[in-house]
Parts: structure tokens; sequence; C-alpha cells
């Protein structure tokens, strides 16, 4: 059968499909659910409180006793908590004026969205089968941690060279984020000129560069997407924004519109919400960014920034400002709670590659 592989079979579920992390939007009803079906649910982490973290894994030990997946970002720390660009300036000040917010001062702030020591301290208590990391890996004594405790390690890569430093790492298996996914790019070797490389092109090259299993992940929506994926020799899927359709994601109205309405065309890759590239509908708010070359605060400083913008935008109900991450498969969407979604897949990619 097409779903027996050595991804399956690592992470011990009956499909080789992982529902995206989705830092902030995802749901434990549904990672729960999803993991229940049989693929590996997964939670991103990343903005979460050590307390927010093991209760979680409660909620998702509650609902479930099949394997799932946390997710963390590895990123470092932002440099610029004090300079910031005049023309950044010139460009926000005319929307903080419309809307008479206060304009965010030096030095900056942010949450710590990295994996500080004390959640690897956290995970290695709560021992999810599977973590997971975006833009790159944690030093190699956490690492050491997880791998001793029994934790399988993925990490997402935009590039053949991504894929074979991870690889060099020791990670478990390898997620190929082509340029079509939602959210933000997991590239941690790439600058400035990043170019682009779609799920088609990249994964049956990292395929053969590596040796381990490859996850697919970017413009993926149904059973199609599935079984080409599975014919360029991944190992296995990774969905996000297929999944905002389920209602256990539980958007708030603007955004489940903007996916219900979505086109291929909507969305751009923008630094201007958090300081790295995340693929998002465009709006007024994105389109400030587009004719502008200045440096922006590093990620996750610029939220400062766009986070007072996106809650007019919430407040409002509409999308001027709004922080809406998707990816450019995002119509193939269905609109089923998750498991029916779930079935409908497992039966199209049966039919496709079990003729
Ligand atoms: C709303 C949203 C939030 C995301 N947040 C995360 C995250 O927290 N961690 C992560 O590793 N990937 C995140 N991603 C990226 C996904 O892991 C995956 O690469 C992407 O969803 C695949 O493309 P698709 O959206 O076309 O299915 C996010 C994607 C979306 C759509």
């Amino acid at each position: 059968m097409w779903y027996h592989t050595v991804f399956s079979e690592l992470v011990n579920t009956k499909y080789p499909m992982v529902q995206a992390p989705m830092a902030g939007i995802g749901t434990t009803a549904l990672a729960g659910t999803v993991s229940e079906c049989g693929l590996l649910g997964s939670m991103g982490c990343a903005e979460m409180t050590v307390p927010q973290l093991y209760d979680t894994a409660l909620t998702l030990r509650e609902i479930t006793d099949a394997p799932f997946n946390l997710n963390f970002f590895a990123h470092s720390e932002p440099d610029n908590y004090h300079q910031v660009d005049s023309v950044l300036i010139e460009t926000l000040t005319p929307l903080y004026e419309k809307h008479s917010l206060p304009f965010p001062k030096v030095p900056l702030s942010a949450e710590n969205t990295s994996f500080t020591e004390e959640k690897l301290k956290a995970v290695l208590e709560i021992k999810p089968k599977v973590i997971s990391f975006h833009f790159g890996l944690p030093d190699t004594h956490a690492l050491d941690a997880l791998r001793n405790e029994g934790c399988l390690i993925l990490c997402s890569a935009t590039t053949v060279d991504e894929a074979v430093y991870l690889e060099k790492r020791g990670v478990d298996a390898i997620i190929a984020q082509g340029w079509e996914a939602g959210g933000h790019r997991g590239s941690f070797k790439v600058d400035n000129s990043d170019a682009g490389i779609g799920t088609m092109a990249l994964v049956p090259q990292i395929v053969d560069k590596v040796r381990l299993p490859v996850i697919a992940a970017g413009g993926i929506g149904d059973g199609r997407g599935i079984a080409a994926a599975m014919l360029l020799g991944a190992s296995g899927v990774q969905m996000g924004s297929a999944f905002l359709g389920c209602p256990e994601t539980a958007l708030p109205e603007a955004y489940a519109t903007a996916i219900r309405q979505a086109l291929e065309t909507d969305t751009r890759l923008t630094r201007g919400f958090s300081g790295r590239p995340a693929r998002a509908q465009q709006n007024l708010y994105t389109r400030s960014f587009l004719d502008q070359s200045f440096k922006l605060p590093n990620f996750p400083l610029m939220y400062e920034y766009s986070e007072p913008l996106i809650d007019v935008s919430t407040a409002n109900g509409d999308d001027k400002y709004a922080y809406h991450l998707y990816g450019q498969a995002a119509s193939l969407n269905r609109g089923l709670p998750a498991a029916q979604f779930i079935e409908g897949l497992i039966n199209e990619v049966n039919k496709l590659l079990n003729r």
C-alpha cells in the first residue's frame, strides 16, 4: 500500500501524512483529531509559555493515545533592538496616525519565541514521539538530550544545501518546504536572494541527495498533491493550508472568510509582519513593503510594528492589515471537519495510487 513508507514506520502512524504545525492558529482539537485518524497531528508551540506546553500535551493525550508532534522555532537572537530604519518609520507613520496609535519606541522588545533551555526541559518531560523545528536546529546538546529521551527530530529545509546540512546534524526526517507553502519559510541558510524553489522541483532534488525520509510540504491540498509527492520520491507529506478550512481550527471570522474565498493569486511572501519571510494574504499592510528595500527589525522584533495594526483589523473584522497566513493552494480546502476531510484524502490517494 502507498501509505506504508519509511516515514510512517518511523513515526508509527498509519498514514505518512503530517498536519502542519501552525503556531498561534492550530488547536489541540485539530491536532488530536488528526492523530486519532492515523496521521501525525502537530502543535506549533513556538509562542507558548512552559505551562501552556504542559497543558497542550495533557489535552492532546486526553484526546488521543496516538503519536503527535510538538514544533518549535530555532532562530538566533535578534541583534537590532535599537536601530530602526528611517524609511520604515516614514512608511508606517501614516498608518499609525490614521488609527491614532502610539508609535513603538526603541529599544524594541519581543516574546522569546526561540527554543530555550526551559522549553527543552519541558519537552524532555513531556516526551512527544516527534519534535520538529523551523528556521534551523537548536544546538547539539539539545538535540542529543531529545534523542536520549527517544524523540524523533524533524526539521524544514527549503534548499538541497539545507537538507544536506540537516542530515549531517542527525535529524530523522526532512520536511522539504516549497515556495508555495503558507506561513513562514523555514529557511536558515538563505539570504535575501531566496531562489524560491517550488515543491515539485525541491522534493526530488532533496530525495536524490539525502538518505533520510523526505516529507513534501507546500501546495499540497488534496489526493492529487499527495499522490504526486509520493511519486516524486517523498516518504510523506505535510499539509497546512488545507487544514485551515476544518472547523476544528477555529479561525477568527475574517480569516475563515479569506480561506473560504481563497484564490491562487491571493498571497505573497512578506517580511512585513515578523521580520522573516512568510506567505500571507496580500493586503494594504503587505503592499506598503513591496517597493521598499529598508532593513527591518529581525524576527520576531518586527511584530512590535505590525501587531498594533493587525489588532485594528481584528477589531474591525477586515483584512486591511490582517495577518492571514496561507499558501498558494489554500482554495483546495474543503471546509469539512478534519476526520471527514482526511477520509476523503485517503480515498482519493487510494484511487490514484492503487489503480
Ligand atoms: C497558518 C500557518 C502557520 C504556520 N506556522 C508554522 C509553524 O508554527 N511552524 C512550522 O514549522 N511551520 C509552520 N507553517 C508552515 C507549515 O509547516 C508548512 O510548511 C506549510 O503549511 C505547507 O504548505 P501549505 O500551507 O501549502 O500546506 C505554517 C503554515 C501556515 C499555513
